[in-house]
């Protein structure tokens, strides 16, 4: 009997926070693998213009989805989390916040900021997630993007765990079916009160594309089952981070705020 599984000949790489080991050659080469890979994998799906990176980018953990080609990890798709944490630090606007803004989206704005405040007023993390994307070459074989996307709900649950996150936010693209497909995981659209759902709104960094707001409080029990089944997968992760105490700090500045 074959004990093959899905997941074998990927590995997961976590990049997480760039910025704070940006001298090792390994954070500089899969830094530019992601760049790489966010751009190629957006542009079949947005007109010119459409921007899949920014400063978020340096400080974020990158959850890189790789392959083995020719002894080095190539990520062949992945996505990543920005800490509301890490955005004080660096005093960079949390990223659902800044693109509802800039969208012009007022009320989506006012709602988001309520839940980050609440977040903060807890001392609990709460993440954005974004720019899920995989590599066009491969993406044509369904049976590839299925296998990726049964990864994502894993990664996403033993993250949440790992790294004590209570919750997270998306703004999920509606044209590529991103929301349906994070409803699996248990990301809800953001609701206000009396139970209403916050519309969708176009995000200006996407041309106008339409966005859902969502939250993840509760994983699904699909997505629990999946997250058990992968749990060697997270667990032989090969992580890229500081390991000198800035999580310490970034804990010490949290209690502070
Ligand atoms: C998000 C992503 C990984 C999902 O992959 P997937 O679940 O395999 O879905 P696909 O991309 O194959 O298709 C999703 C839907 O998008 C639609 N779509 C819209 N514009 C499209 C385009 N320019 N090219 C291809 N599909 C497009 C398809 O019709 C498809 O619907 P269908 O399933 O009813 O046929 C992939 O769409 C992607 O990389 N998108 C670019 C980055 C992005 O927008 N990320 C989302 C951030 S929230």
């Amino acid at each position: 009997m074959s004990n093959r599984t899905p997941v074998d000949g990927y590995k997961l790489v976590i990049l997480d926070c760039p910025y704070d080991t940006w001298e090792n050659p390994e954070t500089q080469a899969m830094f530019g693998r992601m760049v790489g890979l966010k751009l190629r994998g957006f542009r079949p799906y947005y007109d010119y213009g459409a921007l899949p990176v920014d400063t978020t980018d340096y400080v974020g953990r990158h959850k890189l989805i790789c392959r083995d080609v020719n002894g080095s990890l190539v990520p062949v798709a992945g996505y990543k989390a920005v800490d509301l944490s890490r955005c004080g630090i660096h005093r960079v606007p949390f990223p659902a916040l800044a693109k509802a803004k800039a969208s012009g989206a007022i009320m989506h704005a006012r709602v988001i900021e309520e839940i980050l405040n609440t977040a903060i007023n807890r001392g609990e993390e709460l993440t954005y997630e974004a720019a899920l994307t995989m590599d066009p070459a491969l993406h044509s074989s369904r049976e590839f993007a299925d296998t990726i996307k049964m990864m994502i709900p894993a990664i996403q649950y033993w993250q949440n765990r790992d790294y004590r996150i209570p919750s997270s936010m998306c703004t999920a693209v509606i044209k590529v079916k991103a929301d349906q497909f994070l409803s699996t995981i248990g990301f809800r659209p953001i609701q206000i009160e009396g139970g209403i759902e916050l519309e969708p709104f176009g995000a200006l960094h996407l041309g106008g594309e339409a966005v859902r707001p969502m939250l993840l409080k509760e994983f699904t029990p699909g997505a629990e089952a999946i997250a058990e089944r992968l749990r060697f997968f997270w667990n032989s992760r090969l992580t890229i981070a500081d390991d000198s105490g800035v999580r310490e700090l970034m804990r010490a500045y949290k209690k502070a705020a």
